[in-house]
């Protein structure tokens, strides 16, 4: 307990760091600046306590000729009312000082009686707002997003297959990337956190990025890559350009307009914004990096053969073989194992012919230096997740959608998962549990070790005893028409 509780303050550390400067948090202490300070050290459950949401809601209903008539809009318009400065406009346009708060001793908001509650809150929560989408930005940045996106050997390190199919379409991975920026810009929002009264921020954040990802893509929508290509550092590139279209959210919400279909105060309802610390740079940063770096992984992983195969007890002896115990998985009492089948690459007529299993390509290289945030595990935990949602057909739209969900309906905060979060990586996965009971030929080799003489044998619907699902786990792990792990089979298994 003791422990978490320290990792947690240490966690905040950086955040804590980056909060917004002209906050009155940091006025003197003992400084009286008039009834205002007596709402200072809010909390973000006072703005539902204190009825806001309500208050706003009237506010924008009453005042909708200042609102037109102020350049700057809903802020420049609020500005005035609640401070007397119609030029707090809080756009990004190169100022430094737009959305500055001075509220100590501030003649027009401590006239304002009951109102100045709800007006400082609403002052405080746009000015975070306005803090977060400058600090999204800065966690955005290329150089921030680590050294192994712009790495050149990804296709050397990742992908060892004989037949490299020159050009790949990035139409896909780019769906991805809009959702992992979502993911990153909701998780710079919320932090780990993701509570009830936050979920309409939450959405609001998700699908506003995904919206501002986008934008950015059209103009790569048509890019094909080849795999020896900076796979990375493409990816890279899209989510820096997307930043640009971050700008543009921030000055429409400001203005008081839409943005992906929803104004600010949808985005500091619920007193999202109200206490909001500033963006954790660092956290965002890796957590961003690490989803990109398993998409890029993924998308080399999908092209070889490469599953994951398991579902037996952990320890295994069950009679249908056993795999790698040194780089065993064990998940909720079952064993997973990670898998390339590795064909051929001499000519030869023993049975080295039909190739061995063996670790997939660049697998020795995660958990260290660049590729320290990415792990077997999170490689085999989020297939996992992904396959008990979509089976095989885990796509991009798929992933849009369960991310979206699990912000807006709060049921995990995905940002804080990095690369196990369920359909970062789908590798397919065949559960061979079943074949402990079945009756199949040699079924004592279904599971294997790595190594050069390890040849797995599968003679029968050995995929959960289905043989649709054995099919599909084949066609999806790229062995459709591959006789190795059938060729000693007495008569043809059917996949
Ligand atoms: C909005 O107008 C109504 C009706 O005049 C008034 O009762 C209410 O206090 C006003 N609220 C705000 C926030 O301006
Ligand atoms: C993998 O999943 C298991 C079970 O849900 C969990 O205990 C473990 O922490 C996860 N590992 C990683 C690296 O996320």
């Amino acid at each position: 307990m003791l422990s978490s509780l320290a990792l947690t303050a240490l966690a905040l550390l950086p955040a804590v760091q980056a909060a917004p400067s002209t906050s009155p948090r940091h006025a003197p202490l003992g400084k009286r600046c008039g009834t205002v300070s007596q709402y200072y050290n809010q909390q973000q459950s006072d703005w539902d306590k204190y009825n806001t949401g309500d208050w706003l809601n009237n506010w924008w209903n009453n005042n909708t000729d200042l609102v037109s008539g102020n350049s700057g809009g809903f802020a420049g318009a609020f500005g005035q009312w609640a401070m007397g400065n119609p030029d707090w406009t809080c756009r990004d346009d190169g100022s430094d000082s737009d959305c500055d708060l001075q509220l100590c001793d501030n003649r027009v908001l401590n006239d304002r009686g009951d109102d100045i509650r709800p007006a400082y809150y609403v002052l405080e929560s746009t000015n975070r707002l306005h803090s977060y989408f400058s600090g999204i930005g800065e966690s955005f940045t290329t150089t921030a997003l680590g050294a192994a996106l712009s790495k050149d050997s990804w296709a050397t390190t990742f992908y060892t297959d004989k037949d490299d199919k020159s050009v790949t379409a990035l139409k896909e991975v780019l769906t991805l990337v809009t959702t992992v920026v979502g993911i990153g810009a909701a998780f710079a929002g919320l932090g780990p956190a993701v509570a009830g009264a936050l979920a309409g921020a939450g959405s609001a954040l998700t699908s506003g990025s995904v919206t501002a990802t986008a934008n950015a893509l059209s103009s790569h929508s048509d890019d094909t890559f080849q795999k020896s290509a900076d796979l990375g550092g493409i990816l890279g590139n899209i989510v820096v350009d997307s930043m640009k279209s971050f700008t543009t959210a921030n000055n429409q919400l400001m203005s008081g307009q839409d943005y992906a279909n929803v104004d600010i105060r949808t985005y500091i309802g619920g007193g999202a914004f109200l206490a909001f610390p500033g963006v954790d740079k660092n956290s965002v940063t890796d957590a961003m990096t690490n989803m990109l770096i398993g998409i890029a992984i993924n998308q080399l992983y999908r092209q070889q053969k490469i599953f994951i195969m398991g579902g037996g007890a952990c320890g295994d002896n069950q009679g249908i073989g056993s795999g790698p115990q040194e780089s065993v998985v064990c998940r909720d009492g079952r064993a997973w194992y990670l898998y390339y089948w590795q064909e051929n690459d001499v000519v030869s007529t023993t049975s080295h012919q039909w190739g061995w299993v063996a670790t997939p390509p660049g697998l020795d290289s995660l958990g260290q230096n660049e590729y320290s945030g990415v792990s077997r595990e999170d490689i085999i935990n989020s297939s996992l997740d992904a396959w008990e949602v979509a089976g095989y057909n885990y796509d991009s739209d798929t992933a849009a959608s369960r991310a979206e969900d699990a912000i807006g309906n709060a049921w995990a905060s995905p940002g804080s998962k990095g690369a196990s979060w369920e359909g970062i990586f789908t590798i397919p996965v065949c559960d061979v549990g079943s074949a402990v009971d079945a009756d199949y030929q040699d079924k004592e080799y279904i599971l294997q070790p790595y190594g050069h003489d390890a040849r797995p044998v599968w003679c029968g619907p050995i995929c959960e005893g289905d043989q649709d699902k054995t099919q599909s786990f084949i066609k999806a792990a790229n062995m459709d028409g591959f006789q190795s792990p059938k060729h000693l089979c007495s008569s043809d298994p059917g996949y």
